[in-house]
């Protein structure tokens, strides 16, 4: 893809991401939230593998990874059968993922490509389903979503992890003396873009013009600290997402608060 055909925003994100997958390049995955021994329904990325292991069982097989970063979530789910297709705006992602694919015998089952979220040029109805991870927050959600309609086979499902905005505490974190201290300024060490920002209803209200059948779950209240108390390499389960989920179950109207979520919709 020429990079003079890229809008200004893709061209900042490719930018950006080519300096970020250099720095900090995928050598090694884990398959554990895959292998269907573990359930954790209280973290969003298990959940959201778990939702696509479901499809898996229930018969669908061909599957692109939108927005598919450095590869890492494709050759998963091309470990658990599935045809995988993967496309990224930042070419060396695509070679790392070609690497990982690779790396872990999975090379014949993992298409990756560099692809703009919101003109992808596969065919119309190409795909059983499509999984979008930290992506939507980063493309312009209403022409990438109407895309993913025309993408997405007749009885398709796709399901996107996401960050969102929650009333009052996004308000507070973005005020000024918070900002001071915890930056949402473009960085390679916090993972921020220029152009990122948090869905907002009307972005979730744009998804359900497009998939009428949207189902919504939230994750992330007090596990929001996590980030600041829990080292990075910390893979062991988290209390605090545990105690967020029980609460979102029991106590419905904090879901609102919740700043992650999954999206599962279906056409
Ligand atoms: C936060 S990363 C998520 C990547 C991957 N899904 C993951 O879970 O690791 C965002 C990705 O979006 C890609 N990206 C940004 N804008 C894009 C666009 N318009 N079309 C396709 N990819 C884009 C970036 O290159 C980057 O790899």
């Amino acid at each position: 893809m020429d990079s003079h055909k890229l809008t200004e925003r893709q061209q900042r994100e490719r930018e950006y991401y080519s300096q970020f997958s250099d720095k900090n390049a995928v050598k090694d995955i884990t398959f554990d939230p895959v292998l269907g021994t573990e359930s954790r329904p209280w973290n969003s990325y298990w959940f959201m593998y778990e939702c696509v292991l479901r499809e898996y069982q229930k018969g669908r097989r061909t599957l692109l990874d939108f927005g598919c970063g450095n590869g890492a979530s494709a050759v998963r789910f091309a470990k658990i059968g599935f045809d995988v297709c993967g496309f990224d705006i930042t070419p060396n992602n695509i070679e790392l993922g070609h690497s990982l694919a690779e790396k872990y015998g999975l090379r014949d089952n993992v298409d990756l490509s560099v692809r703009v979220a919101e003109n992808t040029s596969y065919l119309d109805e190409q795909f059983d389903i499509i999984v979008g991870i930290d992506i939507l927050h980063h493309i312009e959600i209403k022409v990438a979503i109407k895309e993913c309609h025309r993408i997405l086979k007749n009885g398709g499902v796709a399901i996107f992890r996401e960050h969102v905005e929650a009333p009052l505490l996004d308000r507070i974190r973005n005020m000024q003396f918070i900002t001071k201290f915890f930056s949402k300024e473009k960085s390679f060490d916090n993972h921020i873009t220029e152009d990122e920002r948090k869905l907002v209803v009307d972005d979730i209200n744009d998804i359900k013009e497009v998939f009428p059948n949207i189902e919504i779950k939230r994750f992330l209240l007090f596990s929001r600290i996590d980030r600041f108390i829990r080292k990075p390499d910390n893979k062991r389960p988290s209390l605090l997402e545990k105690i967020d989920h029980f609460l979102f179950t029991y106590l419905p109207f904090l879901r609102v608060f919740g700043g992650g979520v999954v999206i599962v919709v279906r056409k």
